[in-house]
């Protein structure tokens, strides 16, 4: 592996959970710590890209990379939006929430008698409207399932129009969110896939960044 396979090249990579506001002082979000994205960021900038980070996670900064804070769902997506043009490779690792409320109450909400509905809307799909405005970005999704891993990766594959999706089945012990290791499956736009054993989320991202350089390689 030379050193420096990444030189050159300008790298966008998202990482976390996303928090959506239901009022001041609450809001929806879920389990995911950004380690993996940290350790992805990390890995592309000793390897000499130029990497933009883009999440909500205060993490501390791997050495020689550039944080974008994105606090919500929407945040994120114009974070992403604004770099994505200058950028050669996309690698979106971050828990986007699906659904945010429909309405962000100015006040503390107060308790009432009886059940709380709260409405939700979809979020912007950031990883599928990339897909649909790609030109010569390198796309990778990730995938957090708990079953059908094979039939669901590929089908976001397809959908997103990524060129890699990394899934993880996050019910396996040692996978998933929050710990430092995980297992995951590399899919590729050939129909390949590369079957990963439990390792460190950095291995994870060496591995990975690999395999986008090897891909990108053949594409040219
Ligand atoms: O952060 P850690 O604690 O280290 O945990 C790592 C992880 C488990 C969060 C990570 O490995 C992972 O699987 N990340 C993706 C989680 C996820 O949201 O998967 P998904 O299947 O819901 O989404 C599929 C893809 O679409 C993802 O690349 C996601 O970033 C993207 N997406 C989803 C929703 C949305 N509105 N916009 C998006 O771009």
């Amino acid at each position: 592996r030379s050193k420096g396979m990444l030189k050159g090249k300008r790298i966008i990579v998202t990482a976390g959970a996303t928090k959506e506001k239901i009022d001041p002082i609450r809001y929806f979000t879920n389990r995911s710590s950004g380690k993996m994205g940290f350790a992805i960021a990390g890995e592309a900038a000793k390897e000499g890209a130029e990497v933009l980070l883009v999440t909500n996670s205060s993490l501390p900064a791997p050495d020689g990379v550039t944080i974008l804070p994105a606090e919500t769902a929407e945040d994120m997506y114009h974070e992403v939006m604004k770099h994505a043009p200058e950028a050669d490779i996309i690698i979106k690792s971050a828990a986007v929430a699906d659904y945010k409320p429909k309405y962000i109450y100015g006040h503390k909400m107060k308790k009432q008698d009886g059940d709380l509905v709260i409405e939700l809307e979809r979020t912007k799909d950031i990883l599928k409207d990339l897909g649909e405005k790609k030109e010569h970005q390198f796309l990778v999704g990730f995938a957090a399932e708990t079953e059908n891993i094979d039939q669901y990766a590929m089908k976001k594959l397809q959908q997103k129009n990524a060129d890699i999706i990394v899934a993880n089945n996050v019910t396996q012990e040692g996978a998933g969110f929050a710990g430092d290791t995980n297992i995951v499956t590399i899919y590729k736009r050939d129909g390949s896939k590369k079957e990963l054993s439990l390792m460190s989320k950095r291995m994870v991202a060496k591995e990975l960044l690999n395999e986008i350089v090897q891909s990108m390689k053949r594409d040219r």
